[in-house]
């Protein structure tokens, strides 16, 4: 049964298994083959009689005799290891099974190693060489579609590198129609000093992925013109950093502050950072998607960002006053956040929820 049911799949797979189509055998041991590995070669080997099970009778040597002692083939005989022919006039074989095969497999997908560095210079033509073995885009094709085959699936590369990824899966979103998305993580490795790029001002390799990205997408768009839904093609994507929290450190106890230190402590929020660095903290604190479209507005001269339409409004500017607030209510965000230290007073910061709660009660109110 279980041959007859491994026969059935090894015929239709056969022309797709070398090297391992002579694996045609399987036993409770697993998937093997019959090999000449008992066989001596070359010089003079061991003489014994091997008797055939069904006829006792020595099945006929190899040429040279056998490769082990007769010990041995006792052994292999007892672990059901050595195959007999239909007859004693057949050689016998070893059982070779095939997680023990030790050759090197050659590769089931046939592509040119260098299309890789092709892909890159068709986008960087000033270079010769932008990026050392730069994955082919044709290669990570073979395996995208099997393993993201809904629209929004995700690609994440922690080795970003050349951003072949992002490459890869927008070409390929051209062409089936299925539009993934990607996410890639590059460390701000500095591109090879004698490379290219780092001769021509780029230093880093994430500023190579960057920039590949940029010009796979125009590609993309360009070559795929003629289609209907290249327009939705999206092409677009975010950079972020990893960096410390946007807070300021305050570990103080009592003693180490001194009133003229208390006005510093009122911002606790860190003077370089802007406010997209305090958005997408946010984002993250709420596990919002932070890919979403985020659009900006003036409202009463704040600049105030607004996530997917309305899902959440921010706004990290001082002097807050209540006129703002009121305007901001009136655009009903589900979701609203404030800095802390952003109001003109204290009076402000608490009727926030008042006026909220009259012209907008289902949102969600923070501050930062
Ligand atoms: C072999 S390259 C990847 C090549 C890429 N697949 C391509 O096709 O261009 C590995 C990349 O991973 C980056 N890298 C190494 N360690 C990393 C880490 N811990 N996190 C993120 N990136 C890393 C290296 O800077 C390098 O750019």
């Amino acid at each position: 049964m279980l041959q007859a049911k491994y026969s059935e799949w090894f015929k239709e797979h056969k022309s797709q298994l070398w090297p391992m189509d002579g694996y045609k055998f399987i036993d409770r041991g697993g998937i093997y083959a019959g090999i000449r590995g008992v066989h001596n070669p070359g010089k003079e080997g061991y003489r014994y009689d091997v008797l055939h099970p069904r006829s006792g009778l020595p099945c006929t040597e190899p040429l040279m005799g056998y490769r082990f002692p007769k010990e041995t083939m006792d052994q292999l005989l007892a672990d059901g290891r050595i195959i007999f022919g239909d007859d004693h006039t057949k050689l016998i074989e070893l059982k070779a099974y095939a997680h023990e095969y030790q050759e090197k497999l050659s590769s089931v997908i046939e592509i040119d190693g260098r299309s890789g560095a092709y892909d890159v210079r068709e986008l960087f033509p000033e270079y010769r060489t932008a990026f050392e073995n730069p994955k082919p885009v044709k290669f990570l094709q073979r395996f995208i579609p099997l393993l993201l085959k809904n629209q929004g699936d995700i690609y994440l590369d922690f080795f970003a590198g050349s951003a072949s990824s992002a490459h890869a899966v927008m070409d390929l979103g051209a062409k089936d129609g299925v539009s993934r998305r990607f996410i890639l993580v590059q460390i701000p490795e500095r591109c090879n000093e004698k490379s290219d790029p780092f001769k021509k001002g780029v230093t880093s390799i994430s500023e190579l992925s960057k920039e590949r990205i940029r010009r796979a997408g125009k590609k993309i768009k360009q070559d795929n013109a003629g289609k209907p839904d290249i327009a939705n093609l999206d092409i677009g994507f975010r950079v972020l950093k990893i960096d410390s929290s946007n807070m300021k450190e305050v570990y103080y106890t009592p003693d180490a502050v001194t009133q003229e230190a208390l006005p510093g402590l009122v911002d606790n929020i860190r003077a370089d950072r802007s406010a997209e660095d305090l958005l997408f903290q946010v984002l993250l604190d709420w596990g919002v998607d932070l890919a979403l479209p985020i659009s900006q507005q003036s409202i009463a001269g704040k600049t105030v960002f607004f996530v997917d339409g309305n899902a959440l409004a921010a706004c990290f500017e001082t002097g807050i006053a209540e006129d703002f607030v009121k305007q901001l209510a009136a655009h009903k965000p589900l979701r609203v956040v404030f800095r802390d230290s952003g109001f003109i007073s204290d009076s402000v910061k608490i009727n926030v929820e008042q006026v909220f709660k009259l012209l907008s009660p289902a949102t969600e109110i923070k501050t930062l």
